[in-house]
């Protein structure tokens, strides 16, 4: 038999992956999922516009995207108030940058930081390029930014990810939190500020763009309000010396045309945007009610999702596994003390109401 030349770390990983699919499950099930509530996509379909600007780009398949991206940094750029293009760049989803950003400033063997059970497509990343994770556990429910800047002096580790809003929490911090963790860590630390959720997050819980600072990459996906999350894109704001970096070993091509199309048309839509950030607010404030009425309880979420404390890991495990049998997908957290909670994604109000149905008959009996 032949042996295949793996590199060292590849040989030393367990044969892991961040998350089972919802397909993998419907495959060992040989059942289809009725509500798909687990993965927080956008169950709210796409802008006319940007099914039409996909549309329009099949005649142009043939043909590699932009490597560049320019028009789609230009439009994110204007969006988001004419921040320079220099300080932008896209990848395929927050997932691919996340990759990027930890092959950038990790050696093997080198610390990083990032919280107990927070986004596990981050430590898998940290894994493959054979850095060493220091987690640290959350506190009250939200990521503990004293810990994590505690552990980057400790450690002296070059690259700390912080999720604001957090994901599987719901949980965040005010701007001004943030901004104080990022200028008191040292010179040499690249901080990861997941933001994935920006846009159904208070406006108070995110930094205004004019606060830049070198140590400082923000990632944002049209993968959740926009509905994009099959596409595959989002980007980086970082310095500019930080985007030139990122520019040597890149993708050049892995923002495909049709992705890069469509995002442009989503941000020619905002209003389709507010309107899905409206419904996923009262999404969040049924899904509270429902809870409560279970006698379970609703975390607070900045978030397209809800986490609700069911009371303890095993209750989790049993409702989420009764939810399946119902073809419901959720997830839950993965470590203690966050999985004692279960983590729904917000749909629209007639998924919303099928769902309150068999929660509220799952939770009778579980
Ligand atoms: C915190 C966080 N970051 C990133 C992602 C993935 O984003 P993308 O689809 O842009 O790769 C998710 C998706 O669930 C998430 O929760």
């Amino acid at each position: 038999m032949v042996e295949t030349p793996f590199t060292s770390i590849v040989a030393g990983l367990p044969a892991t992956i961040p998350f089972v699919g919802p397909e993998a499950i419907e495959r060992r099930r040989g059942r289809r999922f009725e509500l798909r509530l687990g993965a927080n996509e956008s169950l709210f379909g796409v802008s006319p516009l940007v099914a039409d600007a996909i549309a329009g780009e099949i005649a142009r398949a043939g043909w590699y995207g932009d490597p560049e991206a320019f028009d789609l940094r230009t439009k994110v750029a204007s969006s988001l108030g004419g921040i320079g293009i220099d300080r932008l760049v896209m990848g395929a989803g927050i997932d691919e940058l996340l990759g990027v950003l930890v092959r950038l400033v990790t050696e093997p063997g080198d610390p990083v930081v990032t919280s107990a059970g927070a986004y596990p497509t981050f430590n898998y990343h940290v894994a493959g390029f054979g850095g060493r994770l220091v987690a640290v556990p959350y506190r009250n429910d939200q990521e503990d930014l004293d810990a994590l800047a505690d552990a980057v002096r400790r450690e002296g580790a070059k690259l700390v990810y912080l999720s604001n809003p957090d994901n599987p929490m719901g949980s965040w911090h005010d701007a001004s939190a943030i901004e104080a963790f990022v200028q008191a860590l040292p010179e040499k630390t690249l901080v990861i500020l997941d933001e994935a959720y920006a846009e159904f997050a208070p406006t108070s819980a995110l930094p205004p763009l004019a606060f830049t600072d070198p140590r400082l990459v923000r990632l944002r996906t049209f993968s959740k309000a926009h509905g994009l999350a099959g596409l595959r894109v989002g980007y980086a704001m970082a310095d500019p010396s930080v985007i030139q970096g990122i520019g040597k070993i890149r993708n050049h091509f892995g923002v495909n045309r049709f992705a890069q199309a469509a995002a442009i048309a989503a941000l020619d839509d905002p209003g389709f945007t507010d309107e899905v950030v409206v419904e996923v607010e009262r999404g969040r404030a049924d899904y509270a009610r429902l809870a409560n009425d279970c006698g379970v309880e609703p975390l607070p979420s900045a978030t397209n999702f809800v986490t609700i404390d069911v009371g303890g890991f095993e209750r989790a495990r049993a409702i989420l596994q009764a939810l399946e049998a119902e073809a419901v997908f959720i997830r839950m957290p993965g470590v203690t003390p966050l999985n004692r909670c279960i983590r729904v994604t917000v749909g629209p109000a007639a998924d919303r109401a099928r769902f309150a149905e068999i929660f509220e008959r799952v939770t009778q009996r579980v």
